[in-house]
């Protein structure tokens, strides 16, 4: 039998031959250090994840995606992929090939095609519709370099592991034609799972082959459960509570922007090259505080065909316990009044377990409350006293 958390890590790309004779080309090359979000960001367009992008953006390209969520070939893609560099590093790098190194280690090679500038306010305005800088991406953005470097990336390291095995598009879509399934439902997220997703997930399972738990194992927001913690919640999840012939577990390895609408868009044509049929989205994804309207992905995802984004969207409303049900039910399924229901969100499950109260079991399942005590109490500051 399937079990959802034996799915193998992807290890190299190149023939070890290859990545040597790369590695020895980039020994006299100017190097350039990449942060965690960027880093992602290579190991999405160098696996396939991100298709059809294979590098990083040029000026002409961000322009397109920023004004219309498309390339210059039409293709919707709603974020810029671009590569802030320090601008004493932009002039070592008009050679025709750096390396890009992250924590010590040249993770990947790049053939520098262009450099460019992108006002990084022109840039956080236009993706995430705001320049508070109290919103996380915003602050991310305004805090990187105008210089841009454009080019195509070739990995030269396996991926990170063993936490979180992820598979790429390649490997995901020869699973699930191993499995026969035809249609098959990819569910995101960076949260523990509360009852809410699990209600969507059952919901979906209901008339799909496959539900693919694919949660995000790239960079996040520091007050973000993380990814160690959250893997065990989906495993003692999927353990109890799942069938598990019918689901798999394998992370999506990309950070977290928190762009609400473009970034759903992104998560959905992301999810496409792995073969995936339908994507679901509920209430407020990618989204952060109260920047974006619940509905909003929902409303982005509609201004695109089906066949433009190459997955169907499964669009869920807010799911909330409703006590007179008795039940996880949302508006589409439960006639009585509001003031039934109890909600929850990923924010309200952290506030709540960080200040060391309890949820009930409607709302989490004890394993995961247990996960998370433990995590939240490894926290707390020790008394000096
Ligand atoms: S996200 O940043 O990855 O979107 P989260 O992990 O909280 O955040 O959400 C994962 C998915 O579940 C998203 O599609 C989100 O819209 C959906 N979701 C979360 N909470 C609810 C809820 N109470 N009702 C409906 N959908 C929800």
């Amino acid at each position: 039998m399937w079990t959802a958390s034996v799915a193998p890590a992807a290890t190299s790309w190149l023939p070890e031959a290859w990545a040597q004779r790369w590695k020895e080309r980039l020994a006299k090359a100017p190097a350039v250090e990449l942060d965690a979000l960027h880093y992602w960001d290579v190991i999405g367009l160098g696996t396939g994840v991100m298709a059809p992008l294979t590098g990083f953006m040029n000026r002409t390209t961000v322009q397109a995606v920023l004004e219309s969520w498309r390339l210059d070939s039409g293709a919707v893609f709603p974020l810029p992929i671009t590569l802030p560099v320090p601008p004493e590093v932009s002039r070592q790098a008009r050679a025709p090939v750096v390396g890009l190194v992250y924590q010590g280690k040249t993770v990947a090679a790049m053939s520098v095609e262009d450099v460019f500038w992108l006002e990084p306010e022109e840039e956080a305005k236009a993706v995430y519709g705001t320049l508070d800088p109290q919103h996380p991406g915003v602050r991310q953005t305004l805090g990187q370099s105008p210089v841009r470097l454009a080019g195509a990336v070739t990995l030269l390291e396996p991926l990170p592991g063993p936490v979180a095995p992820i598979w790429t598009p390649a490997a995901m879509r020869a699973a699930l034609k191993e499995r026969g399934w035809r249609t098959v439902a990819a569910f995101q997220t960076r949260n523990p799972l509360h009852r809410a997703h699990e209600y969507l997930h059952k919901v979906v399972l209901e008339w799909v082959d496959g539900l693919v738990l694919h949660p995000l194992v790239g960079a996040t927001k520091s007050d973000d459960v993380p990814v160690e913690v959250r893997w065990r919640v989906y495993q003692a999840l999927l353990e109890e509570y799942y069938p598990q012939e019918r689901v798999l577990l394998s992370g999506y390895p990309v950070a977290m922007r928190y762009a609400g609408p473009r970034e759903a868009v992104f998560h959905a044509i992301t999810r496409r090259n792995y073969g995936f049929t339908h994507f679901i989205v509920g209430r407020d994804h990618a989204g952060v505080g109260n920047y974006y309207p619940p509905d909003a992905a929902h409303k982005a995802l509609a201004r695109f065909t089906p066949s433009e984004l190459g997955i169907a969207i499964i669009a869920g409303e807010q799911a909330f316990f409703c006590r007179r049900c008795q039940a996880m039910a949302s508006s589409r399924t439960c006639p009585h009044d509001p003031g039934w229901r109890e909600h929850l969100s990923g924010t309200r499950v952290r506030t709540a377990l960080a200040r060391g109260e309890s949820l009930p079991p409607h709302l989490i399942r004890p394993e995961v409350q247990a996960i998370l005590r433990r995590y939240y109490q490894s926290l707390a500051p020790v008394d000096g006293g």
